[in-house]
């Protein structure tokens, strides 16, 4: 299970901090402060664009052009589901309407409770085993029904 930090923008500065030395750090980044935090908060934004002497619409066009970054906090497990072309046609479509029904919520959001965010993920690397998805960093392959109630039962739990 994730445990993220609470916002903080002086966490937020050190956790930027560590990038600054190199090439190309926005990524990097990005990605650290959504481990730390679950997301990426708005107000990264202005903080990164004074760091690298970017404009804040060049790290608002990066934040929100890659699915990878949240914009709001994570619930307390998050399933990825995958809804690449190999898990699509393996039945994903079907697994992703079931999973938004037993959770109540769309993919992107979180339920109700804050117990589980759900999310597309585009490709896990395990096409021959599709469909595929991941719950909390933990991949799980030939996702059927049955075997996707169980995921969502244990994030529940
Ligand atoms: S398409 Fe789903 S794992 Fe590759």
């Amino acid at each position: 299970m994730p445990h993220y930090e609470p916002w903080s923008e002086e966490r937020a500065q050190a956790v930027i901090g560590e990038f600054v030395h190199l090439e190309g750090p926005l990524m990097p980044m990005l990605h650290a402060v959504q481990e730390t935090f679950g997301y990426v908060p708005d107000a990264v934004v202005p903080m990164l664009a004074e760091r690298l002497n970017v404009s804040r619409a060049e790290v608002h066009g990066v934040v929100t052009f890659y699915h990878d970054f949240r914009h709001e906090p994570a619930g307390q497990h998050v399933l990825k589901l995958c809804r690449a072309e190999a898990c699509q046609a393996a039945g994903g479509d079907a697994l992703a309407a079931h999973a938004e029904h037993k959770l109540g919520c769309k993919l992107g959001e979180t339920t109700a409770d804050g117990r589980v965010t759900v999310e597309p993920i585009y490709c896990l690397g395990l096409c021959a085993t599709a469909p595929s998805a991941m719950l909390d960093g933990r991949i799980v392959a030939r996702l059927n029904e049955r075997r996707l109630d169980a995921l969502i039962s244990e994030a529940q739990s």
